[in-house]
């Protein structure tokens, strides 16, 4: 079995019973802030492309990329379709032109001509556009698991099936946070480097829960060539970046005693078949990787040459028929009426300042208490997002119902809030559709019920077993210091005395200390 990287998340494994292609990401993403790092746009698409089985894991725009898969990747591909609550990820699918589907149960491996395959799909409201899944494959020879972005709680339905030969996971960021805020640079810095840690640290533990022979961090990061966004890039020696590079994150397994990462570009060869599974790279990593230097350099070339698409894409966003306020008031105000769950975790309203300097700004309130939209009058808010105006009229002339898939992963914004994070509210604007919000309602209202089963104990503590934030096994994942709950699978922390949530609103735990009749069962 042979392993191509093909940029970002998609590689090409070539097995003994076929050919798969994921994830096969090329075009700019999120108003054209991501681009694939390091530049795949001149491997020949049109060659990868032909291929026996599409796997395209999630709707985020890093993994499906419309155009690329429309022009280039054969159609006569069967897609290995995760089981997903809604069909839109097929709809989309279809409507670029691929008409041949195999949708395995999620989490039962299935054989398709010799290839063994499983998918599992993740579906609740916070995992990726309502849904991101894992592929895993066996060929009679090797297995691979390609994780990507997923956050399975844990990996025994996989480790399960036998010894995974090799595994491909996220361990970059793929989110705003922190950069965006409104904060003190101080403050920033701080948050950005405990966000870094957690995520090598998490991306840790699931490297060694997969136990593989050989591990390749993918799925990340992103580049962004846009001078407003050149900040982020991973180029200033700054340990608060959470867009680390492949190479940074391979000398921090070795400093852990990990040799089993392997770097992989886009064009790297890995060779399963070979002992030690050597990588053939088609240039060498260094004239990228040695300094800050070669890597800005890079990037000024890879600006030069595709920024052109972007800034020609620019001139289309601004729409001046689309009357903001009224035409979102009539999108949204049915859906705050239905959002039960949603409106009372957010409690409180919502500010879009959609800026523009010279035909000036609007400025607009979500209420999720009088569940309405209304031009901003003063009042007090949880959260307040600034952008600029063009960026809201093309979401509203698109009438584009995930705006966490559009403009929050551009980063093209800024944010305040008061108080902690609050999770319903990114949950409510990547469900602007009358079917996806319904989905997260009912969602919500089961998550609560079952949530309440199992409990187990931890340094002096019982609580309940599955995280209230994406049900993380916390015997695994959860650690207690100073009565303070941390699951380690996203960082989100409770005070375990009364079981509140300190990282978002709402989320409460079921918790209490341990007594000496408990123990004694008396
Ligand atoms: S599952 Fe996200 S913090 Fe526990």
């Amino acid at each position: 079995m042979r392993i191509t990287g093909l940029g970002h998340a998609s590689v090409l494994i070539e097995s003994a019973h076929g050919t798969v292609l994921t994830d096969p990401w090329v075009n700019p993403a999120y108003f054209g802030s991501w681009f694939p790092f390091p530049d795949n746009s001149q491997l020949d698409w049109d060659r990868i492309g032909q291929v026996d089985y599409l796997f395209v894991s999630h709707l985020h725009r890093d993994h499906f990329d419309a155009e690329n898969l429309r022009k280039h990747i054969s159609k006569k591909a069967t897609v290995l379709l995760p089981e997903y609550p809604t069909t839109e990820l097929e709809d989309q699918l279809r409507e670029v032109g691929f008409t041949s589907f195999v949708q395995p149960v999620s989490g039962e491996p299935i054989e398709l001509d010799g290839l063994h395959v499983m998918i599992q799909a993740l579906t609740s409201p916070t995992d990726g556009p309502i849904g991101d899944s894992s592929l895993w494959l066996y060929d009679g020879a090797h297995r691979v698991l390609n994780q990507n972005d997923a956050r399975p709680s844990d990996l025994e339905a996989f480790t399960e099936l036998g010894p995974i030969d090799a595994y491909l996971v996220q361990f970059s960021g793929a989110i705003w946070f922190p950069m965006v805020y409104e904060l003190p640079e101080r403050a920033k810095q701080a948050l950005g480097l405990s966000k870094r840690e957690r995520q090598f640290d998490r991306t840790l533990r699931y490297i060694e829960e997969a136990g593989a022979r050989f591990v390749f961090p993918t799925a990340g990061p992103p580049c962004f060539l846009d001078e407003e966004l050149w900040g982020f890039n991973d180029i200033h020696g700054d340990e608060a970046n959470i867009f680390p590079d492949q190479t940074v994150y391979l000398d921090w397994l070795t400093a852990r005693g990990h040799d089993e990462g392997r770097l992989l570009l886009p064009g790297s060869v890995a060779d399963l078949d070979v002992a030690d599974c050597p990588v053939r790279h088609p240039y060498d990593p260094a004239t990228i990787f040695a300094s800050d230097e070669t890597k800005t350099a890079y990037l000024r070339g890879m600006q030069a040459r595709r920024m052109p698409q972007v800034e020609a894409m620019k001139a289309t966003w601004a729409h001046p028929e689309v009357d903001i306020l009224a035409e979102l008031a009539e999108w949204l105000t049915p859906l705050l009426e239905e959002a039960d769950h949603i409106a009372a975790g957010i409690d409180g309203g919502v500010r879009f300042t959609a800026e523009d300097a010279e035909r000036g700004d609007v400025d607009i309130l979500l209420d999720f208490v009088a569940r309405e939209v209304r031009a901003y009058a003063g009042e007090k808010v949880r959260y307040r997002f600034r952008t600029r105006r063009a960026y809201l009229e093309k979401l509203i002339a698109e009438h584009e119902i995930d705006w966490v898939n559009s403009l929050f992963l551009s980063c093209r914004f800024s944010a305040q809030r008061v108080g902690p994070y609050n999770e319903f509210v990114y949950v409510f604007f990547k469900c602007l559709s009358e079917e996806r919000l319904n989905y997260a309602e009912g969602w919500f209202v089961e998550q609560n019920a079952a949530e309440a089963a199992e409990s187990f104990v931890l340094d002096g503590w019982e609580m309940q077993k599955r995280c209230p934030h994406l049900k993380a096994d916390l015997s695994r994942f959860g650690s207690v210091e100073d009565g303070v709950l941390t699951c380690q699978m996203h960082g989100w922390k409770w005070r375990l005395a009364d079981g509140k949530c300190l990282t978002s609103v709402g989320h409460p735990i079921r918790s209490a200390p341990v007594t000496e009749s408990a123990v004694s069962g008396g």
